[in-house]
């Protein structure tokens, strides 16, 4: 005591995609650590889509008041401790935002089991909520894939697609990747061992899927929205297909007009079902999802590639990063 916590607060609300001059940098001092808190030195931070969403009035994730902090999760070290659930040393997950110490109250933070060599990383990882949860939850849970399926992802490089790959695969399924560029597309196949990779940008996603599958798709698991979505309920197979719904980062540009879907009545034409999901109301299952993604990390068939940007004073290129494609995997910030 004291710290200095350098912080990344918003300054502006902004119609569309966020500019860099919409976010300020301050440093600001903790002198004190109130009775049930802990100060937290953060570690690493998870780049997620559901942050942007909170820099426009009427998120539905909270829209973050003007020159509060920019919230994301994080795991982090605890520097000092006014509970008794929390001593120095512990590593933890939680809402730390995007700064470089955390004070917050012990209740919301979750001591991390580092147990078996797991890393405080995989935590925002292949075990995080917003990345290995998510893919195990919308795969497993929602669209209940099976040995045989034709499984397709869309935003298949991202975090949450690497992930539903390589899932797909150790249950069997053969797996058709939909990413942005050629590059992204070979890290689809020959990285996360998809078998077929479809670059979106190049504009023949209808034929190329006709030709990939032309039996049809079992379970699409959807990440992006927008044309895609169509272009999928068009390729369902003729019976049983499931549609995953995890998000539609095509669209978080302008939600209060989003693009739906105009094809929708292949459902009851193929007999098939679209559900949506949020992670958090699976939570019941996080220990069964928890144990199999572990033991496939143990066993070396799920393997989550980074990208890590340095310095909390890069954390709203970070974020835009993630809308305009710039990483592949699951993208990270190091305070
Ligand atoms: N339902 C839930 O509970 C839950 C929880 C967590 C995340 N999610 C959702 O999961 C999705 C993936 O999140 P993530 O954190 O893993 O992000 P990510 O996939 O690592 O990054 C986003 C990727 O989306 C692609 N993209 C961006 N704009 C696009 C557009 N207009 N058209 C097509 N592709 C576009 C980009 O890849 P390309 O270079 O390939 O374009 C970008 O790399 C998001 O929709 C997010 O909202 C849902």
């Amino acid at each position: 005591m004291p710290h200095t916590n350098r912080r990344v607060f918003l300054r502006q609300y902004r119609e569309g995609l966020p500019l860099l001059e919409d976010f300020g940098i301050e440093d600001v001092e903790i002198t004190s650590v109130p009775e049930g808190h802990a100060l937290v030195r953060v570690d690493t931070l998870s780049m997620d889509a559901w942050i942007r969403t909170t820099l426009t009035p009427g998120s539905f994730h909270e829209t973050a008041d003007l020159g509060s902090t920019i919230r994301a999760l994080g795991v982090g070290q605890v520097v000092e401790s006014a509970s008794d659930a929390l001593v120095v040393g512990d590593w933890v997950f939680g809402p730390l935002s995007a700064q470089t110490h955390a004070l917050m109250p012990a209740a919301a933070l979750t001591k991390l089991d580092l147990s078996n060599s797991l890393q405080p990383r995989d935590f925002v990882g292949p075990l995080g909520l917003t990345t290995g949860l998510t893919a195990w939850v919308g795969l497993i849970a929602v669209a209940e894939v099976k040995a045989g399926d034709v499984v397709l992802v869309s935003g298949a490089a991202g975090a949450v697609g690497s992930m539903v790959v390589q899932l797909a695969k150790a249950h069997g399924a053969r797996v058709i990747g939909i990413a942005g560029g050629p590059e992204k597309g070979r890290f689809v196949t020959e990285k996360l061992g998809a078998d077929y990779a479809i670059d979106y940008k190049a504009g023949h996603v209808d034929a190329e899927l006709r030709a990939a599958a032309p039996g049809g798709i079992d379970v699409f698991f959807d990440n992006v929205g927008g044309e895609l979505l169509d272009i999928a309920l068009d390729n369902l197979a003729p019976a049983n297909a499931r549609i995953a719904i995890c998000g539609a980062i095509s669209q978080y540009s302008d939600l209060g007009n989003v693009r739906g879907p105009r094809l929708y009545l292949r459902l009851a034409e193929r007999n098939a079902m679209m559900k949506g999901f949020v992670v958090t109301h699976y939570a019941a299952r996080f220990g069964e999802a928890k144990a199999e993604i572990a033991a496939l990390m143990r066993d070396g068939k799920v393997n989550l590639p980074e990208h890590v940007v340095e310095g909390i004073d890069h954390f709203a290129e970070a974020l835009l990063m993630l809308f305009a494609g710039g990483h592949t995997g699951n993208l990270l910030v190091q305070p």
